[in-house]
């Protein structure tokens, strides 16, 4: 069954009207509201004023992306076009401590924000993980409950952690993807993926259920045991600014296309690895700016945030994160 979302001035009921598209959730039960979800963020890793409520610790970059023809068959969006598009880019590290080091165990982050003709915007904000660790908010929320600092260890209660865990299957296949395997050496030599399904619309209004990966041209490298160790924790920025000195950084955007029965709706789950696959673009990043530098510190990488040709899928991780995202975004603009 489906429900009406409650929120009906919410960034995404906005995007809904204006992308004409219904604005469903998926789940049993209502989503709490992004306000708490963001607080509970907050009371699990402090907040820092003036800054991102998540993925606060990341830098800014630029680049072009150029669309394939394969691409322009299931979509019209400009992103295809075949011409080079301007692209304002941030890599960044989850969670809401600015001084995580960049060995943690946690997800890193690519986002991107494409310009496109006429003064529109196209937002893509990926994970290096393939799948999510919530099918729907509430667990993202239950998650940031069960991490809160007990007051008297400052620590988190294992045990409420243990329970969130039996409680939370959703929340497995991500939490052991990013416990099997050490992060990335380089954002040069990350994949990332979309997770959500998107819908390609084309010429004729017929639309594709599609998932995508950035795959980088540098190769997938991780960070050995005995590095991990050793390099430190603050490496990601200039790793990526020294390799930027011998060129562009290259990734290829490839698209899965889903078959009847994939689902659109449950981010933690993958589609079977034999879906039909093509090369959408390639994305070059030229130059890397400081946060503090870069045009990305104050924008919004509002996932919902689509130009004609792309549509959102009824996936309610995908719909929750645009109101989350201008709570957070709210408040470290209003503190500025
Ligand atoms: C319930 C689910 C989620 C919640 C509540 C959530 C919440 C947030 C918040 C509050 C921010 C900071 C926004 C800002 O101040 O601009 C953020 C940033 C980010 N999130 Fe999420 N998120 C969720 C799911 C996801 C998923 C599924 C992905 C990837 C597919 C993702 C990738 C990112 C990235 C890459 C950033 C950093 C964007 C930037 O550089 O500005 N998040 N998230």
């Amino acid at each position: 069954m489906s429900r009406t979302v409650a929120c009906s001035f919410c960034p995404a009921a906005l995007y809904a009207v204006l992308l004409n598209v219904p604005l469903t959730h998926a789940a049993d039960s209502p989503p709490p509201a992004p306000d708490e979800v963001v607080s509970a963020i907050e009371s699990v890793f402090g907040a820092t004023r003036g800054e991102r409520r998540n993925h606060i610790k990341g830098f800014c970059a630029t680049g072009e992306f150029v669309g394939t023809r394969e691409a322009r068959a299931l979509s019209r969006s400009a992103l295809f076009s075949g011409k080079s598009v301007p692209v304002v880019a941030r890599f960044s590290l989850a969670g809401g401590n600015p001084n995580a080091p960049d060995t943690a165990k946690s997800a890193r982050g690519m986002a991107l924000q494409f310009a496109l003709p006429h003064g529109r915007v196209h937002n893509i904000t990926m994970l290096n993980t393939p799948m999510f660790g919530a099918a729907v908010p509430q667990t993202f929320l239950d998650l940031m409950r069960a991490q809160q600092p007990d007051p008297a260890t400052g620590k988190p209660d294992p045990e409420k952690i243990k329970a969130f865990k039996a409680s939370h299957p959703d929340n497995r296949a991500q939490a052991e993807y990013l416990a099997s395997h050490n992060p990335p050496a380089s954002y040069a030599n990350s994949a990332f993926w979309g997770i959500h399904t998107f819908k390609f619309v084309d010429a004729h209004k017929k639309t594709s259920p599609v998932r995508w990966q950035f795959v980088p041209l540098d190769g997938e490298k991780r960070l050995s045991d005995d590095e991990l160790k050793t390099a430190g924790a603050a490496f990601l920025e200039p790793v990526l600014r020294e390799r930027l000195t011998q060129g562009p950084v290259r990734w290829e955007m490839w698209v899965s296309v889903g078959q009847p029965g994939d689902t659109e709706t449950d981010p933690t789950v993958l589609w079977p690895e034999d879906r039909r696959r093509f090369k959408a673009g390639t994305l070059s990043i030229t130059a890397a700016q400081a946060q503090t530098a870069g045009t990305c510190a104050d924008l919004n990488f509002d996932p919902m945030v689509m130009a004609d040709g792309i549509l959102p899928s009824d996936d309610p991780v995908l719909r929750f994160r645009s109101p989350a995202y201008a709570v957070s975004f709210g408040k470290r603009m209003s503190e500025k």
